[in-house]
Protein backbone atom coordinates (compact mmCIF):
# COMPACT_ATOMS: atom_id res chain seq x y z
CA UNK A 1 0.00 0.00 0.00
CA UNK A 2 1.59 3.43 -1.11
CA UNK A 3 -0.03 6.37 0.88
CA UNK A 4 -0.22 10.01 1.47
CA UNK A 5 -1.58 10.99 4.81
CA UNK A 6 -2.40 14.81 4.08
CA UNK A 7 -3.83 17.50 6.48
CA UNK A 8 -2.97 20.52 8.36
CA UNK A 9 -0.68 20.81 11.15
CA UNK A 10 -2.60 18.68 14.02
CA UNK A 11 -4.38 16.96 12.07
CA UNK A 12 -3.57 13.64 13.49
CA UNK A 13 -1.30 12.53 10.70
CA UNK A 14 1.41 11.25 13.37
CA UNK A 15 -1.08 9.38 15.26
CA UNK A 16 -2.85 8.01 12.62
CA UNK A 17 0.61 6.78 11.32
CA UNK A 18 1.96 5.19 14.17
CA UNK A 19 -1.42 2.55 13.88
CA UNK A 20 -1.84 2.15 9.74
CA UNK A 21 1.97 0.94 9.73
CA UNK A 22 1.29 -1.65 12.06
CA UNK A 23 -1.87 -2.53 10.45
CA UNK A 24 0.15 -2.29 6.81
CA UNK A 25 3.14 -3.75 7.46
CA UNK A 26 5.18 -0.59 5.75
CA UNK A 27 7.77 2.37 6.67
CA UNK A 28 6.41 5.41 8.15
CA UNK A 29 8.26 8.03 6.30
CA UNK A 30 7.87 11.86 8.04
CA UNK A 31 9.88 14.97 6.69
CA UNK A 32 9.13 16.24 9.96
CA UNK A 33 10.33 13.69 12.10
CA UNK A 34 13.53 13.40 9.83
CA UNK A 35 14.97 17.08 10.23
CA UNK A 36 14.04 16.49 13.95
CA UNK A 37 16.32 13.67 13.86
CA UNK A 38 18.93 15.30 12.19
CA UNK A 39 18.56 18.20 14.18
CA UNK A 40 19.36 15.93 17.46
CA UNK A 41 21.99 14.59 15.98
CA UNK A 42 23.33 18.11 14.76
CA UNK A 43 23.84 17.05 11.19
CA UNK A 44 24.12 20.04 8.53
CA UNK A 45 20.46 18.95 6.99
CA UNK A 46 19.42 19.70 10.96
CA UNK A 47 21.02 22.93 11.33
CA UNK A 48 19.52 24.10 8.10
CA UNK A 49 16.07 23.17 8.78
CA UNK A 50 15.63 24.29 12.65
CA UNK A 51 15.84 27.70 10.90
CA UNK A 52 12.97 27.18 8.96
CA UNK A 53 11.32 24.94 11.50
CA UNK A 54 11.37 27.15 14.01
CA UNK A 55 9.57 29.57 12.60
CA UNK A 56 7.18 27.71 11.25
CA UNK A 57 8.16 27.83 7.60
CA UNK A 58 8.41 25.29 5.08
CA UNK A 59 12.11 23.66 4.81
CA UNK A 60 13.22 24.77 0.68
CA UNK A 61 11.54 22.15 -1.20
CA UNK A 62 15.05 21.32 -2.74
CA UNK A 63 16.49 20.12 0.29
CA UNK A 64 13.03 18.43 1.14
CA UNK A 65 13.10 15.81 -2.08
CA UNK A 66 16.36 15.44 -1.77
CA UNK A 67 15.51 13.24 1.33
CA UNK A 68 12.56 11.91 0.44
CA UNK A 69 14.12 10.69 -2.90
CA UNK A 70 16.90 8.66 -1.06
CA UNK A 71 14.44 7.66 1.28
CA UNK A 72 12.07 6.01 -1.25
CA UNK A 73 14.85 4.48 -3.06
CA UNK A 74 15.51 2.35 0.03
CA UNK A 75 14.69 -1.38 -0.16
CA UNK A 76 11.99 -1.08 2.66
CA UNK A 77 9.77 0.98 0.20
CA UNK A 78 9.67 -1.32 -2.33
CA UNK A 79 6.29 -3.23 -1.66
CA UNK A 80 4.43 -0.01 0.25
CA UNK A 81 5.21 3.41 2.32
CA UNK A 82 3.32 5.87 4.30
CA UNK A 83 4.25 9.52 3.77
CA UNK A 84 3.44 11.92 6.15
CA UNK A 85 3.47 15.76 5.81
CA UNK A 86 4.93 15.22 2.17
CA UNK A 87 4.43 16.58 -0.44
CA UNK A 88 3.48 20.22 1.02
CA UNK A 89 3.66 22.21 -2.12
CA UNK A 90 2.61 21.51 -5.53
CA UNK A 91 6.11 21.37 -6.74
CA UNK A 92 7.01 18.53 -4.15
CA UNK A 93 3.72 16.67 -5.84
CA UNK A 94 5.44 17.21 -9.17
CA UNK A 95 8.32 16.13 -8.11
CA UNK A 96 7.16 13.04 -6.11
CA UNK A 97 5.10 12.19 -9.30
CA UNK A 98 8.97 11.86 -11.06
CA UNK A 99 10.29 9.93 -8.21
CA UNK A 100 7.80 7.24 -8.41
CA UNK A 101 7.78 6.91 -12.32
CA UNK A 102 11.70 6.57 -12.06
CA UNK A 103 10.80 3.77 -9.29
CA UNK A 104 8.37 2.32 -11.52
CA UNK A 105 5.56 3.11 -8.81
CA UNK A 106 2.47 4.49 -8.35
CA UNK A 107 0.38 5.72 -5.46
CA UNK A 108 -3.07 4.11 -3.79
CA UNK A 109 -4.52 6.12 -2.35
CA UNK A 110 -4.03 10.51 -0.62
CA UNK A 111 -5.83 10.76 2.67
CA UNK A 112 -7.07 14.05 3.60
CA UNK A 113 -7.87 14.25 7.56
CA UNK A 114 -9.91 17.37 7.82
CA UNK A 115 -10.18 19.14 10.89
CA UNK A 116 -11.37 22.92 11.92
CA UNK A 117 -9.15 25.82 12.98
CA UNK A 118 -10.38 25.83 15.84
CA UNK A 119 -9.31 22.49 17.47
CA UNK A 120 -5.79 22.76 15.86
CA UNK A 121 -4.57 25.35 17.99
CA UNK A 122 -5.93 22.73 21.35
CA UNK A 123 -4.00 19.87 19.71
CA UNK A 124 -0.66 21.72 18.66
CA UNK A 125 0.07 23.55 22.22
CA UNK A 126 -1.33 20.52 24.06
CA UNK A 127 0.78 18.11 22.51
CA UNK A 128 3.74 16.35 24.20
CA UNK A 129 6.10 14.12 22.20
CA UNK A 130 8.64 11.49 23.36
CA UNK A 131 11.82 12.44 22.99
CA UNK A 132 13.76 8.97 22.97
CA UNK A 133 10.79 6.75 21.13
CA UNK A 134 9.00 9.39 19.58
CA UNK A 135 5.22 8.55 20.57
CA UNK A 136 2.81 11.42 20.66
CA UNK A 137 0.54 12.30 23.47
CA UNK A 138 -1.70 15.45 24.31
CA UNK A 139 -2.07 16.98 27.88
CA UNK A 140 -5.89 16.33 28.17
CA UNK A 141 -6.52 13.96 25.24
CA UNK A 142 -4.19 11.64 25.15
CA UNK A 143 -2.46 11.94 28.47
CA UNK A 144 0.40 9.83 29.73
CA UNK A 145 -0.49 7.54 32.57
CA UNK A 146 2.43 9.83 34.32
CA UNK A 147 2.88 13.04 33.73
CA UNK A 148 6.03 13.74 31.81
CA UNK A 149 6.41 10.07 31.39
CA UNK A 150 6.15 7.51 28.12
CA UNK A 151 3.97 5.10 28.81
CA UNK A 152 6.34 3.28 26.19
CA UNK A 153 9.78 3.55 26.81
CA UNK A 154 10.05 5.56 30.06
CA UNK A 155 11.83 8.49 27.95
CA UNK A 156 11.12 12.34 28.72
CA UNK A 157 8.13 14.13 27.68
CA UNK A 158 8.49 17.13 25.98
CA UNK A 159 7.06 20.42 23.47
CA UNK A 160 8.02 20.70 20.43
CA UNK A 161 9.40 24.13 19.67
CA UNK A 162 7.14 25.18 17.21
CA UNK A 163 4.29 24.25 19.17
CA UNK A 164 4.36 26.81 21.08
CA UNK A 165 1.23 29.67 20.27
CA UNK A 166 3.15 32.40 18.67
CA UNK A 167 4.62 29.78 15.51
CA UNK A 168 1.59 27.67 15.16
CA UNK A 169 -0.41 30.09 13.88
CA UNK A 170 2.21 30.78 11.26
CA UNK A 171 2.55 27.17 10.49
CA UNK A 172 -1.36 27.39 10.02
CA UNK A 173 -0.98 30.07 7.27
CA UNK A 174 1.71 28.65 5.67
CA UNK A 175 -0.96 25.80 5.36
CA UNK A 176 -3.46 27.66 4.00
CA UNK A 177 -1.42 29.01 1.49
CA UNK A 178 0.96 26.77 0.51
CA UNK A 179 -0.47 22.97 1.22
CA UNK A 180 -4.12 23.42 0.84
CA UNK A 181 -4.05 23.62 -2.56
CA UNK A 182 -3.00 20.40 -2.85
CA UNK A 183 -6.24 18.81 -2.09
CA UNK A 184 -7.54 19.94 -5.54
CA UNK A 185 -4.13 18.63 -7.29
CA UNK A 186 -5.08 15.06 -5.98
CA UNK A 187 -8.64 15.12 -5.87
CA UNK A 188 -8.16 15.51 -9.72
CA UNK A 189 -6.33 12.79 -9.93
CA UNK A 190 -9.47 11.12 -8.50
CA UNK A 191 -7.07 9.52 -5.94
CA UNK A 192 -8.10 11.21 -2.61
CA UNK A 193 -10.21 10.19 0.07
CA UNK A 194 -11.82 13.10 2.62
CA UNK A 195 -11.80 12.38 6.78
CA UNK A 196 -13.61 13.78 9.29
CA UNK A 197 -10.13 14.33 11.67
CA UNK A 198 -12.47 16.04 14.28
CA UNK A 199 -13.70 12.47 15.71
CA UNK A 200 -11.92 10.33 18.07
CA UNK A 201 -8.56 9.11 17.67
CA UNK A 202 -10.54 5.31 17.06
CA UNK A 203 -12.93 6.81 14.79
CA UNK A 204 -10.16 8.30 12.51
CA UNK A 205 -8.53 5.28 12.42
CA UNK A 206 -11.28 3.33 11.17
CA UNK A 207 -12.91 5.92 8.63
CA UNK A 208 -9.11 5.91 7.41
CA UNK A 209 -8.90 1.72 7.07
CA UNK A 210 -12.50 1.91 5.57
CA UNK A 211 -11.49 4.09 2.81
CA UNK A 212 -7.96 2.37 2.02
CA UNK A 213 -9.88 -0.82 1.74
CA UNK A 214 -9.70 -3.99 3.80
CA UNK A 215 -6.88 -5.69 5.98
P1 LIG B 1 5.64 18.09 10.79
O1 LIG B 1 6.37 17.44 11.87
O2 LIG B 1 5.20 17.30 9.62
O3 LIG B 1 4.42 18.88 11.40
P2 LIG B 1 2.95 19.23 10.85
O4 LIG B 1 2.61 18.88 9.47
O5 LIG B 1 2.82 20.64 11.20
O6 LIG B 1 2.04 18.26 11.58
P3 LIG B 1 2.12 17.90 13.05
O7 LIG B 1 3.17 16.86 13.28
O8 LIG B 1 2.21 19.13 13.88
O9 LIG B 1 0.64 17.31 13.29
P4 LIG B 1 0.06 15.86 13.03
O10 LIG B 1 -0.96 15.97 11.97
O11 LIG B 1 1.13 14.84 12.88
O12 LIG B 1 -0.71 15.67 14.42
P5 LIG B 1 -0.47 14.64 15.62
O13 LIG B 1 -0.85 13.27 15.22
O14 LIG B 1 0.87 14.82 16.24
O15 LIG B 1 6.50 19.31 10.21
C1 LIG B 1 7.16 20.20 11.08
C2 LIG B 1 7.96 21.21 10.28
O16 LIG B 1 8.96 20.55 9.50
C3 LIG B 1 7.17 22.04 9.26
O17 LIG B 1 6.55 23.17 9.85
C4 LIG B 1 8.29 22.43 8.28
O18 LIG B 1 9.08 23.47 8.78
C5 LIG B 1 9.13 21.16 8.24
N1 LIG B 1 8.65 20.24 7.18
C6 LIG B 1 8.14 18.99 7.37
N2 LIG B 1 7.79 18.44 6.19
C7 LIG B 1 8.09 19.35 5.24
C8 LIG B 1 7.96 19.39 3.83
N3 LIG B 1 7.41 18.37 3.14
N4 LIG B 1 8.37 20.50 3.18
C9 LIG B 1 8.92 21.53 3.82
N5 LIG B 1 9.06 21.59 5.16
C10 LIG B 1 8.66 20.50 5.87
O19 LIG B 1 -1.60 15.18 16.64
C11 LIG B 1 -1.52 16.45 17.23
C12 LIG B 1 -2.05 16.40 18.66
O20 LIG B 1 -3.45 16.12 18.63
C13 LIG B 1 -1.41 15.29 19.51
O21 LIG B 1 -1.22 15.77 20.82
C14 LIG B 1 -2.46 14.15 19.49
O22 LIG B 1 -2.42 13.39 20.66
C15 LIG B 1 -3.76 14.94 19.34
N6 LIG B 1 -4.76 14.22 18.52
C16 LIG B 1 -4.54 13.55 17.36
N7 LIG B 1 -5.69 13.02 16.88
C17 LIG B 1 -6.67 13.40 17.74
C18 LIG B 1 -8.08 13.16 17.78
N8 LIG B 1 -8.73 12.44 16.83
N9 LIG B 1 -8.79 13.68 18.82
C19 LIG B 1 -8.15 14.42 19.79
N10 LIG B 1 -6.82 14.66 19.81
C20 LIG B 1 -6.09 14.16 18.79
MG1 LIG C 1 3.26 14.87 12.80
Amino acid sequence: MKIILMGPPGAGKGTQAEKLVEVYQIPHISTGDMFRKAQKEGTELGLKAKSYMDQGQLVPDEVTVGIVKERLAEDDCKEGFLLDGFPRTVQQADALDGILKELGMALDRVVNIEVDKAFLVDRLTGRRVCRTCGATYHVTNKAPKVEGVCDKCGGELYQRNDDKIETVSNRLDVYAAQTAPLIEYYQSKGIMSSIDGSKSMEDVLADIRSALGSK
